[in-house]
């Protein structure tokens, strides 16, 4: 494989999709991991309408069991290997351990299965490059459960930036905490800011240029249960998320502050989500000394966008559907999976360094060739 076969850095979202198939249901599809997440899929899924077959896999005899209740229709199995060689089987779910993602979607992106994997896509980015260059070969779907994108609050910050509402983005800064639930394979880092990374991204459509991060683990040897990672990116934009499995209180909020406005999206809030302060900082000259310069500030008007709220997973899995009946090309594809990867890598190596900020990787290796990074590869809509 040469760079440009694997690589070329104007590939864009849609992992080299060409396939036309007009249809409006998918014969089968089956979702891997019962656990705290999958039921959430098999219930979108089945409510959807859009499949003829749904097949429930998990080793847990208990996890089938609570899905055969509420689901008699459903199928269920404990045989990874009996799903991929279902030839019915065109989409597969994967909401496994973290730890798990790369070997199962790799398998079934093997198989030819358009895949789903949840957040986050890989545990490297190298894995998670294999698993882009595997669905382009296979000429299938590769997505990421990067389930805020598909939230109305975080679509709606995203069009206030693009807008240029807020004006010149300054800073970003977000909390993610609640207690537990802690995870036994991968730290806080994999786990929560995982959600914080991709909307960030997302919101910013650009990549950091360094990483910071600083963790303890209370608990676990060497699985953190709280964190601070910074996100440095040009232009003096920084972007701080807080992370933690060891907080009294469920906190998610998001801050945002502009040159013009700034912002506050509180994901816990039933209704009004997002608030836009009109708030800022003016800067005067101050003429009397020169060079010197005074500051006053604006206290406006707050404004509280409407939000038409549906569940983002609804949006997302039909989304998937869609994607992999090729009617439409995936907002979360293998690259953004692949981007955010990139940056908790960092943040990870950054951990181990006692909270040194690191590069982003501008290379990596994919089955021993080297690709260039997915900043050279980000295609934004
Ligand atoms: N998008 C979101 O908002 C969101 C929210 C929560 C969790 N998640 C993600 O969902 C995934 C699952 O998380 P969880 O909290 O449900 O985990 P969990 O541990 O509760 O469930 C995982 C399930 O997978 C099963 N499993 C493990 N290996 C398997 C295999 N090889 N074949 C079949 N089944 C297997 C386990 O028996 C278990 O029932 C993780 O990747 C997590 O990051 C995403």
């Amino acid at each position: 494989m040469t760079l440009e076969q694997g690589f070329s850095p104007n590939l864009s979202s849609n992992n080299g999709l060409t396939r036309q198939l007009k249809r409006d249901k998918l014969r089968a599809v089956a979702v891997i991991g019962l656990g705290y997440w999958g039921p959430n899929w098999v219930r979108n899924l089945y409510q959807g309408h859009r499949v003829e077959r749904l097949i429930c896999c998990d080793l847990d005899a208990n996890r089938r069991q609570h899905i055969e209740r509420q689901y008699p229709a459903v199928e269920t199995t404990d045989s990874l290997e009996k799903v991929l060689h279902d030839p019915e089987v065109e989409g597969v779910v994967v909401a496994t351990p973290v730890s798990t993602h790369y070997s199962i979607a790799r398998k079934a992106l093997e198989a030819g299965k358009s895949v789903l994997v949840e957040k986050p896509l890989a545990t490297s980015a190298r894995e998670a490059a294999h698993l882009v260059q595997l669905a382009r070969a296979n000429n299938v779907v590769l997505m990421v459960g990067h389930t805020f994108e598909y939230s109305a609050p975080v679509m709606k910050i995203k069009e206030l930036i693009s807008s240029g509402e807020l004006g010149e983005i300054f800073y970003i800064s977000s909390v993610r905490a609640n207690l537990g639930l802690f995870q036994r394979d991968v730290n806080v880092v994999w786990d929560l800011a995982t959600h914080d990374v991709s909307i960030i991204l997302m919101l910013l459509g650009q990549m950091p240029q360094a990483v910071g991060c600083h963790g303890q683990s209370h608990y676990a040897n060497s699985v953190e249960d709280v964190a601070l990672l910074a996100l440095h990116f040009p232009n003096k934009l920084i972007a701080f998320i807080h992370v933690s499995w060891l907080d009294p209180n469920k906190i998610r909020r998001t801050t945002i502050v502009g040159s013009r406005k700034m912002l506050v999206y509180d994901d816990t809030a039933i209704q009004e989500k997002i608030r836009v302060y009109d708030k800022g900082v003016n800067v005067h000259r101050y003429y009397d000394t020169f060079g010197e310069f005074q500051y006053s500030y604006r206290y406006g008007d707050i404004y509280i966008p409407r939000l038409e709220e549906t569940e983002p997973l609804k949006t997302e899995s039909e989304h998937f559907v869609d994607c992999v009946l090729g009617l439409d090309e995936p907002r979360t594809d293998g690259l953004n999976g692949l981007r955010v990867v990139t940056v908790l890598e960092a943040a990870n190596r950054s951990l181990r360094y006692g909270g040194k900020p690191v590069p982003v990787d501008d290379t990596y290796q994919v089955d021993g060739y080297e690709t260039h990074s997915p900043t050279q590869i980000l295609v934004y809509r």
